[in-house]
């Protein structure tokens, strides 16, 4: 019979590229700032260890692949071993971070563990583009070096195939919980009994995790001199200086991750920053887009008083509300914009330093997602282009902080 004084077991459950050892790093890491002694059993690092042909191979996986798949039974054995030893000592929590996908594999951890309770965190991730993403990620690890791009991708996503042919999902295990990990929330829960540490685990799994955020709008551009909206003009010299001023601002901090919109003044921004930064990932993001104007784009706020004063009656009666007409509104960019910060914490998740380079109506929209402002001042924030905002946002810290990166 398990005991319950306080030990525990989490077991990840999930195909690869879902998102497990992100969530595994994030539960580790505040537990641990909270006292508890919690160590991570990942299979993938005993198997770089203890294998010494190429793992990295699809056929690995192969779950007709005998030899491998008693190699890989051997691996898990053996954490699940060192979990339990660990757990009878001075350990109080330990996380088995491996796939567990099928239910024989559920059925021995619960036959092996019963000392303790045991709760399966299954991870699940069902957007296309983030898992490419992800697995793009992974074939940049150091086990892929002697593959090129191309192959590693292949390889990795076959892997997953082979998982996928023995995934058991849930059904109606004891002790599990399912997550949505690119939108932090739970999709089930099956607790028959007392799990401890479970409101804290819970909170943990759905909270967003900034650890460091530097929000920049795109310096001047044409269009802004012109006082004209939307379209995809490009920086004038005054934005192209703040470009520079910016990548000079942030010389020597590693930022992994620069995410931009789709558009030309964005991706502009963003060039000196990249220009010494050969580890820097730069991801633009359509959700990134400044608001579609509709029938205004491309005209100056005088013309769309002047020709179509109903707009900009609307817009100043109610501007969060207000959708331009075959375009969008603050309250219809909100969603996509939302979409886009998940996906980027999602893609960035072991970063320290990210950077959005966005617009001014999308930053607005990023901002009152970590400034709770009330709806009819969010198309108001100021969102200058000489500053940019830093934002952290996790358990332990809240920070928001407004720079200036050039005069
Ligand atoms: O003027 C620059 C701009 O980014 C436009 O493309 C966009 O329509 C506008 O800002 C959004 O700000 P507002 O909602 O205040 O018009």
């Amino acid at each position: 019979m398990a005991k319950n004084n306080g030990k525990l077991y989490v077991v990840m459950v999930g195909l690869p590229a879902r998102g497990k050892s992100t969530v595994a790093n994030k539960l580790m890491e505040n537990l641990s700032r909270e006292g508890f002694a919690v160590r991570i059993f990942n299979n993938g690092d005993l198997r770089r260890e203890m294998v010494r042909g190429d793992s990295t191979q699809a056929g690995f996986y192969d779950p007709a692949n005998t030899e491998a798949a008693a190699l890989r039974e051997k691996i898990a054995t053996i954490n699940i071993g060192r979990a339990r030893d660990w757990i009878a000592g001075e350990g109080q929590i330990a996380i088995l971070d491996s796939t567990n996908v099928s239910r024989r594999r559920r059925d021995k951890v619960r036959a092996t563990l019963t000392d303790h309770p045991v709760l399966f965190i299954e991870c699940v991730n069902t957007d296309a583009d983030l898992v490419s993403a992800s697995i793009t990620q992974k074939t940049k690890l150091p086990e892929f070096e002697h593959m090129g791009q191309v192959e590693a991708y292949q390889s990795f996503t076959e892997r997953v195939r082979y998982y996928e042919a023995i995934y058991e999902p849930f059904r109606d295990e004891a002790n599990s919980i399912t997550v949505d990990t690119l939108n932090c929330q739970i999709l089930a829960e099956r607790l028959p009994s007392p799990i401890p540490h479970y409101g804290r685990l819970r909170d943990l799994l759905v909270s967003d995790w900034v650890r460091s955020l530097f929000l920049v709008r795109h310096g001047e551009t044409h269009y802004n001199l012109e006082n004209r909206i939307g379209g995809n003009s490009s920086l004038t010299d005054r934005g192209k200086a703040q470009a520079e001023a910016l990548a000079a601002h942030f010389a020597g901090v590693a930022i992994p991750y620069i995410f931009t919109s789709t558009r030309r003044r964005t991706l502009q921004m963003a060039l000196p920053m990249l220009r010494d930064r050969p580890e820097t990932t730069l991801v633009p993001l359509h959700e990134f887009d400044e608001i579609d104007g509709g029938v205004c784009e491309h005209m100056t706020y005088e013309e769309i008083g002047r020709t179509m004063p109903e707009v900009a009656h609307g817009r100043a009666q109610d501007k969060y509300n207000y959708v331009y007409p075959g375009g969008e509104g603050y309250v219809t960019l909100q969603t996509r914009v939302y979409k886009g910060i998940k996906k980027a914490l999602y893609l960035s998740a072991a970063a320290s330093n990210i950077m959005i380079i966005g617009h001014q109506a999308v930053n607005r929209a990023i901002l009152s997602h970590f400034l709770f402002r009330r709806t009819e001042d969010v198309p108001y924030i100021f969102i200058p282009q000489n500053k940019y905002f830093h934002v952290v946002s996790t358990q332990n810290r809240k920070l928001f902080e407004l720079e200036q990166f050039m005069d």
